[in-house]
């Protein structure tokens, strides 16, 4: 606070001239409400947070538990590969209106690690579709600390499903349903 009104060029210097005879404390006050209509806010937190890309949607939102700690104190790669997993084929099965298996990860970035009481965000996007599979990135945002929530990008993904009947043969993809 009393960095910014050192630090007000112009307004600090005029509104200085036409002041004297008040006592420093109602300067101090007429400084700073005066600084606050001057100065251009920061960014707020939301501005600067990472965000999924706009068409991606969120698919799965979830908590890890103690149980999901490994050896370092941090959660476990399988379990955010399962909830990547889960995300990707409930994405995967809405495209093919129907059962789908996972056939490959092609891609996998642990980017950062995940805590225990971090809300673990996994956005899809269908990214391509072939005669019987789908394929889907995957990104993963962590939203720590809520008393003072800050979101980072912790994993990327991509993983291909194949769309099959009950029976676990494949099937087509049917076309994409009109807008
Ligand atoms: C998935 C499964 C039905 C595929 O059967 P398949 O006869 O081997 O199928 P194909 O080799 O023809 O591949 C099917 C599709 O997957 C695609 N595919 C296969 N391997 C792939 C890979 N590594 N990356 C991306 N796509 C792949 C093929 O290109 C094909 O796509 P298209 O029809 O759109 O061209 C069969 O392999 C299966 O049941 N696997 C076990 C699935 C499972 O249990 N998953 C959970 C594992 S924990």
């Amino acid at each position: 606070m009393h960095e910014r009104i050192v630090a007000g060029g112009e307004g600090a210097g005029r509104y200085a001239k036409g002041r004297s005879t008040v006592t420093k404390g109602a300067r101090l006050g007429q400084a700073l409400r005066y600084h606050r209509n001057m100065i251009t806010p920061p960014p707020s937190p939301a501005a600067a947070t990472p965000q999924p890309p706009a068409d991606y949607e969120l698919m799965l939102r979830v908590a890890p538990m103690p149980a999901d700690v490994n050896g370092n104190g941090d959660i476990f790669g399988g379990w955010v590969m399962a909830q990547v997993d889960i995300a990707g084929g409930l994405a995967a099965a809405r495209r093919a209106r129907g059962r789908v298996v996972t056939v490959a990860v092609n891609a996998f970035l642990f980017k950062e690690p995940v805590s225990v009481g971090d809300a673990v965000s996994f956005y899809t996007k269908v990214v391509a579709t072939g005669r019987t599979s789908i394929t889907v990135h995957v990104e993963v945002f962590a939203t720590r600390k809520p008393s003072n929530p800050v979101t980072v990008k912790v994993t990327e993904a991509t993983l291909a499903y194949v769309a099959i009947e009950r029976s676990g043969v494949k099937r087509e993809v049917p076309p994409e349903p009109p807008a």
